[in-house]
């Protein structure tokens, strides 16, 4: 299958979303940009396109899909039991990057909930997906347009690279402004339960709805317990060669990865550094990557899932990796970062 990149642009918009929603409509698939990463979309109300979308990305089926909607009024089509809180929650932060679970209605098939009851949605900040989904009649199942298992897209030539010749079409609106996933909330129980950690942080939520807890599998030191969002449970953004987080006191910090850089060099191996900008000259490596600024988190998270990939193309042998502090948007950048290292982390 030959996939069309399109670059969208004022003069194009309108015939490019137009051609997309067609290709929707006829059970076809479009990766599109969102503001947090890019999105493999299907019709969402279709099982035979939900299908088509673990194909291209081989994922495993019981993995569900996030619904994507551009009108607060259409998820009463896809839900039962709404409640006050997801109201409060939409009213506050949507468009935007959280995902709300709830009871599912009959009208969503289970090919896109991976056999759940329950279904993920999330309206997106983005002009060009919000004009997709409304062209495609409102309900866009869409995964991160990633390959199974390798870091989230944050921009068009990524996805590209992964699903050249699986998918008819990719529009690129150039790079993503957040670069990690949407914060997920489960509100299909009593207790709000946050599954996957994001932009919208739990301080964020407590505001709005009250207390919010982590999913206990999230704060598992190392991951056993099984997590309620099954996309959660399988290894993920991980580069190919092996990653290590290195986690304490900076100044040890470094002192550490200086002596692991001497010796994976008196083994011949190529060594791969991801920091903060502030120690970058800390380390001579074969390539040393900064992230950002110390406590700049919105950079970081911006640059990670980029700078992840950009390793892969290195060809380095080992990765190591300074720790970032757990707070605010922190908390989800360490939550890639972990999983991206399967759980390898030196504490000192
Ligand atoms: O920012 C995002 O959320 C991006 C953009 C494209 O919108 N999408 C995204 O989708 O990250 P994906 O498929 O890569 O991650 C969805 C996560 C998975 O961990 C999945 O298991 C979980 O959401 N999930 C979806 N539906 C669920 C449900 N009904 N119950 C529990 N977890 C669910
Ligand atoms: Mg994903």
């Amino acid at each position: 299958m030959e996939t069309k990149l399109i670059k969208i642009s004022e003069d194009n918009f309108s015939a490019t979303i137009k051609q997309a929603g067609r290709i929707l409509k006829n059970g076809g698939l479009v990766a599109f940009p969102t503001e947090t990463v890019y999105g493999l979309g299907g019709d969402a109300l279709d099982k035979e396109a939900s299908k088509k979308i673990y194909a291209a990305k081989g994922r495993p089926s019981d993995n569900p899909l996030i619904v994507h909607i551009a009108d607060f009024s259409d998820i009463y089509a896809i839900t039962k039991d709404m409640d006050e809180r997801a109201k409060k929650l939409s009213d506050a932060f949507w468009p935007g990057p959280l995902t709300m679970i709830l009871n599912k209605s009959e009208r969503v098939p289970y090919e896109t909930t991976g056999g759940l009851d329950t279904v993920a949605v999330r309206m997106p900040d983005n002009g060009t997906a919000l004009a997709l989904i409304k062209a495609a009649g409102g309900y866009i199942a869409a995964p991160s347009a990633n390959t199974s298992g390798r870091p989230s897209p944050t921009r068009a030539e990524r996805v590209y690279e992964d699903l050249n010749g699986k998918i008819p079409m990719i529009l690129d609106g150039g790079a993503v402004g957040i670069g990690i996933e949407s914060t997920i909330i489960d509100l299909s129980g009593d207790e709000p339960l946050i599954l996957r950690p994001g932009y919208i942080t739990p301080e964020m939520l407590k505001e709005v709805i009250g207390d919010v807890k982590f999913d206990p599998a999230l704060t598992e030191a190392k991951g056993d317990a099984a997590p309620k969002a099954p996309g959660m449970k399988y290894r993920h953004y991980a580069p190919k060669a092996q990653l290590i987080l290195v986690r304490g006191d900076q100044k040890k910090v470094t002192e550490k990865i200086v002596s692991l850089i001497d010796e994976a060099h008196a083994d011949g191996k190529k060594v791969g550094i991801l920091c903060a900008t502030e120690s970058q000259s800390d380390y001579k490596a074969e390539i040393v990557e900064s992230l950002g600024k110390r406590g700049d988190e919105e950079e970081i998270a911006r640059n990670l899932f980029e700078k992840l990939r950009e390793f892969d193309e290195k060809e380095v042998d080992i990765i190591y990796s300074e720790c970032f502090e757990e707070t605010g948007l922190g908390i989800a950048v360490m939550n890639r970062m972990i999983k991206a290292a399967g759980h390898q982390i030196l504490d000192i």
